[in-house]
């Protein structure tokens, strides 16, 4: 059988780190992976993670396997977290999750649950999305068509473009919009916008699915989901990837969630049960020490505002690195509106610049990026900032 098997490219994210691991050059800069960074290039453990971790580890009496859902403390803070106390569907009752292996099995363990009340239903992406949507939506059998999103050359949202073609959608179709964060444009919706999509779900019948991925990295941990709140408040039905990688810097544990709303407790009851039946089959019970983890910092005062003040300082210097960068490379390339790195959120920006200027700074700089010259502005620091931007300035 494996002699048929041709061998296939690299990721197109992860190959580059591997280049970039293999490069010897001292001034080498990522900014490919989306992982945050601290000034020393390293992405550091969360403390309050660490003393979660301790305590649990010196309590913890059994491996054996989870439930299916996953850890029930995990899964009802983790609701609480993106959806708020107060929120009218925790109230009611309306919500339901289950836990899963990150933000990718959240997403993939949603998009099965959609196949099996439609199988080949219509899932709508923002062009550009983030790369793994597509091939992980589209195997779990959905038919994926693009909607326009972002303007790579003036730098913003198309959002006529986009309304006008979410305005076609009907009860037969899902639309996958980003929390907050966009990847990889940074690019995000305003409330105006969110409210117009909701008001076209109430009119139309189409289903949202939000995927947050970055929650209390753009703007803070309740104005990130701002929107997403005000669906789920406006809206019978509601689906939702979550991901813990980067906001509990828990990327290798893999923790996430998805999480189903509907209109009353029975039926998202049923609900639930179509998940977890979707879990056992995909994978059967999902990793549990990242989650527990999580739900213990988020069910502790101390632990939770720890964590807090340290994702807040994150968000802070991801804001401070985007506004320095945008100083440094519009005095070096005066020609070139850079300003909207600024203003844009999250670790995502695309610089706009052509593959073979990727490419050159990759060849002779030792400058690492997506192709569509997608950066991560955490790779990005004050130590190696002026040699970006002179980098950058030359292959312009
Ligand atoms: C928009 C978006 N969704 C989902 C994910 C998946 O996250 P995880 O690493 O938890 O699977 C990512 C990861 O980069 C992402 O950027």
């Amino acid at each position: 059988m494996f002699e048929k098997f041709e061998k296939l490219p690299d990721d197109p994210i992860l190959g580059i780190l591997t280049s970039y691991r293999n490069d010897d050059n001292p001034k080498k800069i990522d900014l490919s992976v989306g992982v945050y960074k601290n000034e020393d290039g390293l992405t550091p453990i969360f403390d309050a993670v660490k003393k979660a971790e301790t305590k649990k580890l010196s309590e913890e009496t059994s491996k054996t396997y989870t439930s299916i859902e996953g850890d029930p403390v995990f899964c009802e803070f983790i609701q609480r977290l993106v959806l708020g106390d107060d929120h009218v569907v925790i109230k009611e009752k309306r919500s339901g999750a289950v836990s899963t292996p990150g933000g990718s099995g959240a997403l993939r363990v949603a998009g099965e649950v959609i196949n099996g009340w439609k199988p080949g239903a219509n899932l709508w992406v923002s062009t550009p999305s983030w790369p793994n949507h597509i091939p992980l939506l589209s195997t779990a059998g959905l038919t994926v068509k693009e909607y326009p999103y972002y303007d790579g050359i003036n730098h913003v949202i198309k959002t006529d473009e986009m309304l006008t073609q979410i305005s076609k959608l009907t009860k037969d179709d899902i639309l996958l919009l980003h929390a907050c964060c966009h990847n990889p444009s940074g690019a995000d919706l305003d409330f105006e916008t969110w409210k117009e999509i909701t008001t076209l779900a109430q009119k139309n019948g189409f289903t949202p699915f939000v995927d947050c991925a970055y929650q209390g990295l753009g703007l803070g941990l309740d104005a990130d989901v701002e929107g997403l709140r005000y669906m789920a408040s406006h809206l019978p039905e509601l689906i939702i990837a979550y991901s813990c990688s980067k906001n509990f810097g828990l990327y290798r544990e893999r923790v996430g969630s998805t999480i189903i709303i509907t209109e009353n407790p029975a039926t998202t009851d049923a609900a639930w049960t179509h998940m977890k039946s979707v879990a056992r089959r995909l994978y059967s019970v999902p990793p549990a020490h990242g989650a527990i983890i999580v739900g213990m910092i988020l069910g502790d005062k101390e632990l939770k505002n720890s964590w807090k003040a340290e994702l807040d300082q994150m968000q802070q210097n991801i804001n401070t690195l985007r506004g320095l960068f945008t100083e440094s490379i519009q005095t070096k390339s005066e020609n070139r509106d850079f300003n909207f790195v600024k203003s844009q959120r999250g670790m995502f920006s695309i610089l706009g610049l052509t593959v073979e200027q990727v490419i050159q700074l990759r060849e002779e700089f030792s400058i690492y990026m997506v192709n569509n010259s997608r950066i991560n502005i955490a790779g990005v620091s004050a130590t190696n900032i002026d040699y970006l931007a002179d980098s950058i300035a030359t292959v312009l």
